[in-house]
């Protein structure tokens, strides 16, 4: 029954991208500003992304709607020589999901977190959020569209020259976010990573889990809808990459939708959560609740 009502929607929405008379006005989210000034915007944008509660659970209606939260419509991704790294992918992810990606090093796992959160566009298909086309979006707005996605890395991308509280300070204050909301939202989501009394400490005075951890923090401190995070164990040992695995469940409770792409089946083994498995770009398995072990 959820299938059935889950594909109708998307004729829905296929529909109403071929008919220009049934495109509604874009609406980005509901963080998005009123205004057509670019840095006002941006403002208005963090304000009212403050206002909101550290990565509170999506409303109710968000959850019970039957658009999915994204959809990928038979996207392909062709880098120039016809390298082609994605290959007709066609999936959805609803609002609350875990997901994993999982498959070997350049089965095209990246490239396909790089299509959601619009870093690339793809060379054939689109990429829904909402049942909203990211290719209507008009390319000064992609920003906002982004605003939906934090994203963590194999590598954390920390700078060096700043303690971990600046760190995270840093993604609010080019936001133009007053000290005091930066003072008041940041110790707030040091402490759902853990890291609550490491925030004077520099990146090289702790360790390669906290370092994540913090970045973690960094990616959540604008409350994403979704939270992206690729390879994030890569450069982890294994107690620091269970840990990680475990917050990212924890805040995938609080009500962050989490897609996390790894090459490391063990890692994805003990996650037990919906697994998508691809390779040379396509999409090979797509199962709930499984561990990498598909084939035991
Ligand atoms: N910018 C690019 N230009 C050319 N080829 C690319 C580019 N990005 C990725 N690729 C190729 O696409 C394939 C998929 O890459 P990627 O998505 O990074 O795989 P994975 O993340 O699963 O390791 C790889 O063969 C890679 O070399
Ligand atoms: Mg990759």
């Amino acid at each position: 029954m959820e299938e059935i009502r889950k594909h109708k929607k998307v004729d829905e929405v296929k529909k109403s991208k071929n008919s220009k008379k049934a495109r509604k006005p874009l609406k980005l989210s509901a963080h998005a500003p009123v205004t057509s000034d670019p840095q006002q915007a941006v403002q208005e944008t963090m304000k009212n992304v403050a206002q909101q509660n550290v990565v509170q659970k999506p409303a109710e209606e968000k959850i019970t709607q039957k658009t999915p939260l994204l959809y990928l419509d038979h996207v392909s991704k062709k880098y120039p020589g016809d390298y082609i790294a994605l290959d007709d992918v066609t999936l959805q992810i609803t609002a609350g999901e875990f997901v994993a990606i999982i498959g070997v090093s350049g089965a095209g796992k990246s490239t396909l977190l790089k299509m959601i959160y619009a870093e690339e566009a793809p060379t054939e298909g689109d990429v829904y959020l909402n049942g909203r086309p990211v290719s209507e979006i008009k390319k000064r707005l992609l920003p906002y569209y982004r605003r939906n996605f934090g994203t963590v890395f194999q590598d954390f991308k920390l700078l060096p020259k700043k303690t971990i509280f600046e760190n995270v300070a840093f993604a609010l204050e080019v936001d133009g976010a007053s000290n005091e909301q930066i003072a008041d939202e940041v110790p707030k989501i040091l402490s759902i990573v853990g890291l609550e009394s490491e925030m004077q400490k520099y990146p090289y005075q702790v360790s390669g889990g906290e370092e994540q951890r913090a970045s973690l923090a960094r990616a959540l401190i604008h409350r994403p809808k979704v939270l992206i995070a690729d390879e994030p164990t890569g450069n982890l040992d294994p107690a620091s990459s269970q840990q990680m695995i475990e917050l990212l469940l924890q805040i995938n409770e609080l009500g962050t939708t989490i897609i996390f792409a790894t090459h490391d089946k063990d890692v994805v083994d003990q996650v037990k959560r919906r697994v998508i498995v691809m390779d040379q770009g396509k999409v090979i398995g797509d199962k709930d609740n499984a561990g990498y072990g598909l084939s035991k």
